[in-house]
């Protein structure tokens, strides 16, 4: 059917449809690629933040990163358990990191509780989040598979790309046209 409209239109017409299958290609590319939650993003990793309230504002899933950015030797991270998180001790942590630009892979679903080791988790410096497990795949590759990170920039996105390709098809189509 496509191909007997592109054959039997004219080079104007095929072009057009031609650009639309192009819109139509870029409007259903899949969104896989991971997020990297920076710890009190501009602010980074610090004490006197509230990083419950950063925490709030994001959602986190398994494959997804969390980098915490700060004065390497001034401070650093650990990974602990929940009575680590609420009493401040890093005793029994399960990991701990000191480069000053450490990114943490979350590999797992479950609550994960982040401290600073050198005494400033009593001023704020530490973090806990609950990594979510990814949707199920879809049955079909071919299918449109977005994953429901946060839906509002996602569709925001979408929008913001529709728009870009269809007005890109309209004005070489207006140059068709002239
Ligand atoms: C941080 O913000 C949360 C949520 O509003 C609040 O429950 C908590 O008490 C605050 N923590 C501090 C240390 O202010
Ligand atoms: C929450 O996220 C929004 C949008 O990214 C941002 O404008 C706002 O400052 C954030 N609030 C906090 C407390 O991080
Ligand atoms: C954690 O601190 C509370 C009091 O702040 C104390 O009662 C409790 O024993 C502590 N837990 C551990 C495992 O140290
Ligand atoms: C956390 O780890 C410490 C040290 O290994 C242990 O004593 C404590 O019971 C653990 N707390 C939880 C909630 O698992
Ligand atoms: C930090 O982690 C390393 C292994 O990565 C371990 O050898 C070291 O003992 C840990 N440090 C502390 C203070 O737990
Ligand atoms: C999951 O991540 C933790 C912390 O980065 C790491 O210690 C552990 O080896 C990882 N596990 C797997 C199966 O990759």
């Amino acid at each position: 059917m496509a191909s007997s409209l592109v054959l039997s239109s004219s080079s104007s017409s095929s072009l057009l449809l031609l650009l639309l299958l192009c819109f139509l290609f870029f409007t259903t590319l899949p969104q896989v690629s991971a997020t990297d939650h920076i710890v009190g993003a501009n602010r980074g990793w610090n004490p006197g933040i509230n990083y419950t309230l950063w925490a709030n504002n994001h959602t986190f899933y398994v494959g997804d990163y969390i980098s915490f950015r700060y004065q390497k030797n001034q401070y650093n991270v650990f990974l602990v358990n929940q009575t680590g998180y609420d009493n401040c001790t890093t005793e029994g942590a399960v990991g701990n990191w000191t480069s000053g630009k450490d990114f943490i892979l979350f590999n797992k679903t479950m609550r994960y509780y982040f401290i600073c080791g050198n005494g400033q988790c009593n001023n704020g410096m530490k973090v806990s989040v609950f990594v979510h497990p990814l949707p199920s795949p879809p049955p079909s590759s071919s299918e449109h598979h977005s994953t429901p990170k946060s839906a509002a920039p996602m569709i925001l996105e979408y929008l913001g790309l529709k728009s870009l390709m269809l007005s890109f098809v309209f004005v070489l189509f207006g140059f068709v046209l002239v």
